[in-house]
């Protein structure tokens, strides 16, 4: 027989995703399926495996109290609401009503099972167009199943029950292949077996679980789709579970940066998040971590100890030691050691925020540098301009921000203090130590301090009085 192609075999395919639970065992305010995993909500990450199958329609069920869940998921999510949790065949059941008479495929899938990958659920889908079996299941082999449905096959190798780790016999409890929890039935034998299902077992559940034994009873074909990446079965019910999954996802996307062309010089302690992109011949150096939308160009060098979210730093610059948030740093540009950049930091093509620096809502020109011990706020620095050590832009008067303006190829003294609002015209200088409160015309000097007094042999006097002083 001609095996159609998957879109040819494909028939309409909707995915329920069960997240009714609280996940009391969190022990968190926050529903359990919101917590995040490597910067995404775990059902975002859950959306993102079905997105990449292409589903005709995704419905959620959700419980009281977990209502907020809907808020990350896409519009066209449909939610569903479980009164009381009575189990996971309770929680499809609660589905039944807002499918109708729909006929075609059902995926059901776990919220909290946050490492499913689209490559996963298209094997699973993949053998169940394959034949028209009434369920399609994914498992996986566990060198420790506990916790998990044991698969039971006969003789021949055909599913025939999933049994609870907790309803096991001892000699079911050795069995190594469990239920990943993700299956695909065809709608009507999924309804036909459910309206079966009871409550005889140790938790009084209604569990999803037990229509594939009815099903198998009933002579009709359970398929098993076997995957061999192991963690797509760790759903996530503890704070320590979520520990585990966070590790297995961070090694998944360094990987990805690495097979990118980015040296991760030490992935044991590179923390980056999910939307994070790097450009090739980058090197990320140990104890960093970048997070949020953050974007770094080519044959830049990030870290030692940095902190990079929501920033973004192009070709061929330096960032060490230093914390950016919401900061844009062009090409070249050389950040750090210990550089505090905030947001609306941006740094111009080959500009420089040097040692101890803090810089917020600051445009520093091309080439322009800040290098020691300073603090720009809601400035604009010309290009080519150099700030000596220790200059502070004075921008908050108690209750207003003000600007300061300094133009292009000025050189300010060390310890110049710019009371804004305030403006230094092109090519001007500051005298070091002043409190400059008004404008500096261009090209001038602004020197604001009062003027050095020499006292006569004072300093020596001193020195006489304290001699005479150990005497007594
Ligand atoms: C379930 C399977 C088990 C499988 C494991 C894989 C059952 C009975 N057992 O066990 O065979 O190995 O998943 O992870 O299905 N939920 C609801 N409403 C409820 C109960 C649960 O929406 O009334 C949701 C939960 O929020 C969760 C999911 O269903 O996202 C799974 O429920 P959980 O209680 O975690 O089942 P497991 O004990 O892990
Ligand atoms: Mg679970």
């Amino acid at each position: 027989m001609q095996s159609a192609s998957d879109e040819e075999s494909r028939r309409s395919l909707t995915v329920i995703v069960l997240a009714a639970g609280l996940g009391t065992r969190m022990k968190s305010k926050t529903p359990k399926v919101l917590h995040e995993v490597c910067g995404k909500p775990m059902i975002v990450w859950v959306n993102e495996a079905i997105e990449a199958i292409e589903a005709d329609r995704t419905l959620v069920v959700l419980g009281d109290g977990v209502e907020s869940v809907h808020q990350v998921l896409p519009q066209s999510t449909r939610v569903v609401m479980q009164e009381r949790q009575l189990g996971t065949g309770d929680a499809v059941r609660a589905a039944r009503a807002a499918l109708g008479d729909f006929e075609g495929d059902i995926l059901v899938m776990c919220g909290d099972t946050p490492l499913v990958t689209g490559e996963a659920l298209r094997g699973l889908l993949k053998m169940h167009a394959s034949s028209a079996p009434a369920c399609t299941l994914m498992t996986v082999e566990l060198a420790d199943p506990s916790h998990y449905g044991r698969i039971c096959r006969d003789d021949d190798g055909r599913v025939t029950q999933i049994i609870e780790h907790r309803d096991a016999t001892e000699e079911q409890k050795k069995i190594c292949e469990v239920n990943a929890g993700v299956y695909v039935f065809e709608a009507p034998a999924l309804w036909e077996a459910l309206a079966e299902v009871g409550i005889d077992n140790v938790q009084g559940e209604v569990y999803l679980t037990d229509v594939i034994g009815i099903m198998a009873g009933h002579g009709q074909v359970v398929l098993a789709h076997t995957d061999e990446d192991a963690s797509v079965v760790l759903g996530v019910n503890s704070r320590l579970d979520l520990s585990v999954v966070t590790g297995i996802m961070r090694q998944r996307i360094l990987e990805h940066h690495m097979l990118s062309g980015v040296t991760i010089t030490d992935p044991a302690s590179t923390y980056v998040e999910s939307g994070v992109r790097i450009g090739r011949d980058t090197v990320i150096e140990p104890m960093t971590m970048l997070a949020g939308d953050t974007v770094i160009g080519e044959d830049c060098v990030i870290g030692p100890s940095t902190t990079m979210i929501d920033s973004s730093v192009d070709d061929g610059s330096t960032v060490v030691s230093s914390h950016l948030k919401g900061a844009e740093i062009a090409a070249g540009c050389r950040v750090g050691p210990f550089a505090y950049l905030r947001p609306g930091a941006r740094l111009e093509a080959g500009a420089k925020a040097g040692t101890f620096v803090e810089i917020k809502n600051s445009l520093v020109g091309e080439g322009a540098k800040v290098p020691h011990l300073s603090y720009i706020g809601d400035a604009e620095i010309g290009a080519g301009t150099n700030i000596a050590a220790g200059n502070i832009t004075a921008n908050y008067d108690g209750e207003n921000k003000h600007r300061t303006v300094i133009g292009s190829n000025v050189n300010t003294g060390a310890d110049t203090v710019f009371v804004a609002p305030v403006e230094v015209g092109d090519n001007a200088m500051t005298g070091a130590g002043s409190v400059i409160t008004g404008d500096v015309p261009a090209g001038s000097l602004g020197i604001a301090r009062s003027r050095q007094r020499n006292i006569d042999g004072y300093a020596g006097r001193k020195s006489q009085k304290s001699r005479g002083g150990d005497e007594d």
